[in-house]
């Protein structure tokens, strides 16, 4: 039998770089050793987005046109919306008694995103919500309803990866019955990439992301506009020059080559010299998932039936997890 792989998505906004490079490319080369599945995650992007419905729902299929136009094959890959399997919900109460409300409040992801949202939950996290706080038990149970062994996924989702390995060796313990794989994290060549603002994170509500689905005008426009220091040779230095670094790292990544190797190819580029190949490459990288991306648009009843034929196929393993939790915990009457 083949060992299983199980990632997602929240459905906050269409995909962008940093999604492709950290996530999306490792997805592509496990389809075929592992049967993979790949969730859209709209219970968890309610937690941070619980008063924008329309949005989340809108970005469902945005967040499904970009799996596709980047080369995820449907043949391959189950792709299911996590609300549409209730039996995570209800693995995430069960899993919740093996969770400490103290674990929670230090997860690191979770500390920062707080931090990030003081609009939603307050300067000081005064108003921060049951749900969000708890959203990593549930996306321990998005994991472990297909009893998965891998999860690729960027840097930043490492502490809910050691959270779910926590969670199934206590479930295991308490419960006396071995139910789960424990799960690996499997990281890509470029587990993050920075925001055009040199910020850590590339995302939407930062609005420093280039999205898979930008017109080669937007493009060029953020590329122009990212930041670096003053200096003027291209160097790959993360530490120091973060942000002319990750420009490098982009460029490696676009061409198959190291960060190293890069600036060997850069040469004596200026910067701006540097950042208009860029651009050039980039939009170049980008046009068949763009094509793809257009074409595919034009019919959403096929992204949604796509959606449902792997939901029903979710479901058939979900329904196999609950009822082998149900009888560990004595609740299968
Ligand atoms: N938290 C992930 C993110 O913000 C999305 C996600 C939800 C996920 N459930 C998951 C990732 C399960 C991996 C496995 O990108």
């Amino acid at each position: 039998m083949k060992k299983i792989s199980l990632t997602g998505d929240r459905p906050t906004g269409p995909l962008h770089i940093g999604h492709y490079f950290g996530s999306l490319v490792s997805r592509k080369e496990l389809e075929d050793e592992y049967e993979s599945f790949v969730m859209i995650a709209d219970v968890q992007a309610l937690t941070d987005h619980f008063k924008e419905p329309e949005k989340v729902k809108a970005n469902v299929l945005e967040v499904a046109l970009d799996y596709l136009a980047s080369g995820l094959n449907p043949e391959k890959t189950t792709f299911f919306i996590q609300s549409q399997i209730p039996q995570i919900a209800e693995l995430t109460i069960f899993f919740s008694n093996l969770v400490t409300i103290n674990t929670l409040k230090r997860n690191p992801t979770v500390k920062s995103e707080v931090a990030e949202k003081k609009g939603l939950f307050g300067t000081k996290g005064e108003k921060l919500t049951y749900g969000f706080l708890g959203y990593p038990v549930s996306q321990a149970a998005d994991i472990t309803i297909v009893r998965a062994d891998v999860v690729p996924v960027g840097e930043e989702q490492l502490p809910m990866i050691e959270l779910t390995r926590e969670i199934i060796e206590r479930f295991h313990r308490t419960y006396k019955t071995e139910v789960f794989a424990l799960p690996q994290a499997k990281l890509s060549k470029a587990p993050r990439i920075l925001g055009t603002d040199g910020s850590a994170k590339m995302s939407k509500t930062l609005n420093n992301a280039i999205f898979l689905k930008d017109e080669p005008e937007e493009i060029k426009e953020k590329i122009k506009t990212a930041k670096t220091d003053s200096e003027l040779k291209v160097t790959y230095d993360p530490k120091n020059r973060p942000e002319i670094s990750n420009l490098v790292l982009v460029y490696g990544l676009i061409h198959s080559i190291t960060p190293q190797e890069a600036v060997k190819e850069i040469g004596n580029m200026n910067y701006s010299a540097f950042k208009n190949k860029l651009a050039d490459d980039l939009i170049k990288f980008l046009e068949p998932i763009r094509e793809k991306r257009n074409e595919l648009e034009k019919s959403p009843e096929k992204i949604m039936n796509i959606l449902a034929t792997g939901t029903q196929k979710t479901l058939t393993r979900a329904e196999e997890t609950i009822n082998l939790v149900k009888r560990a915990m004595k609740i299968n009457y």
